[in-house]
């Protein structure tokens, strides 16, 4: 039988084309290679990065966003290293190393300055580009994230989701995994049928190994987290019902970002908030974008 997310795929391929938005391979370096959804034409609008999280690639991540605002804005969406068509043979496996690459392959692209929007991984990504990147970053929009997956925060979440180690839960190799997946990371899944959750493991989880060290350069030491001082404004767009990074981290994550951060929930909404709720979210995320843009303005 024909696997429905490769059809999918060439559906949002489609989809995307007549919303003015490509995929481009960009040669990072000689053995890194990523792949980035970007605007068909040049012209003067602002620039939003879409930074995707575990267990998809960028595009199907961000497919209701991009929808939703490519006709304001230049988008950008990039696929991390070892998701969609992006890899490396490079031995680095740091978030660290994932935004070098984005930072490198935006330049290429010929992006100066953007608007980040990072989601839960993409979220932590995109926190290390606004520090080694102030110039590109101008402000981030951080969905389901942390500054770093330090490990009380890392602990406390598999606790409450109850599991022993994150590729456990996000590089799932059953079918039930996928469906446990999806049921932790929102606040109701509707009812879908098992041969969806079959088709997702067959098309969306390669590269596990890579994956899994992934993960595992994600969690460090308490010790060895100081809070960011980047410049950038950080808006928060939450998911209420959340229990990955919950209430109580995003609280802490507010506390540490001072008068640089916002914060607005979305109620009804788990971690996966921007495909859960979508028309809710990209409503948020327009008025949050319009806001930063125009004190851009202001300042200039
Ligand atoms: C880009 O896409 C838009 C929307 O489909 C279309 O109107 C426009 O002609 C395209 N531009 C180029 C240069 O292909």
């Amino acid at each position: 039988m024909v696997n429905i997310f490769a059809i999918y795929k060439l559906v949002l391929r489609v989809l995307m084309k007549l919303a003015g938005v490509r995929p481009q391979t960009v040669e990072i370096e000689p053995g890194t290679v990523m792949n980035f959804w970007v605007p068909n034409q040049t012209s003067n609008k602002n620039t939003v990065v879409f930074i995707h999280g575990f267990a998809a690639d960028g595009i199907i991540t961000w497919q209701f966003q991009v929808l939703a605002l490519a006709r304001k804005y230049k988008v950008y969406v990039p696929d991390l290293l070892f998701f969609g068509g992006s890899i490396t043979d490079r031995p680095e496996r740091t978030p660290e190393f994932q935004a070098e690459c984005v930072a490198k392959g935006l330049r290429k692209l010929g992006v100066e300055k953007c608007t980040l929007v990072g989601f839960s991984y993409g979220g932590m990504v995109g926190f290390k580009m606004a520090e080694m990147y102030p110039d590109l970053v101008e402000s981030m929009v951080l969905t389901c994230s942390v500054m770093a997956l330090t490990k009380s925060i890392s602990d406390a979440g598999l606790e409450r989701i109850g599991f022993k180690s994150w590729s456990d839960y996000l590089i799932p190799d059953s079918v039930q995994g996928v469906k446990l997946l999806f049921e932790i990371a929102t606040y109701k899944l509707p009812r879908i049928p098992n041969f969806v959750f079959k088709d997702y493991l067959e098309v969306m989880f390669d590269n596990r190994k890579e994956q899994s060290e992934l993960l595992e350069a994600l969690v460090i030491d308490d010790k060895d987290f100081t809070i960011a001082q980047h410049p950038q404004r950080v808006y928060l767009l939450w998911g209420e019902n959340d229990i990955i990074f919950n209430k109580e981290v995003v609280n802490n994550l507010k506390r540490q970002l001072g008068d640089r951060g916002t914060l607005q929930y979305i109620e009804k909404a788990g971690h996966l908030v921007e495909a859960e709720r979508p028309c809710v979210y990209n409503k948020h995320l327009k008025e949050i974008l319009a806001t930063l843009l125009e004190d851009g303005h202001k300042k200039e």
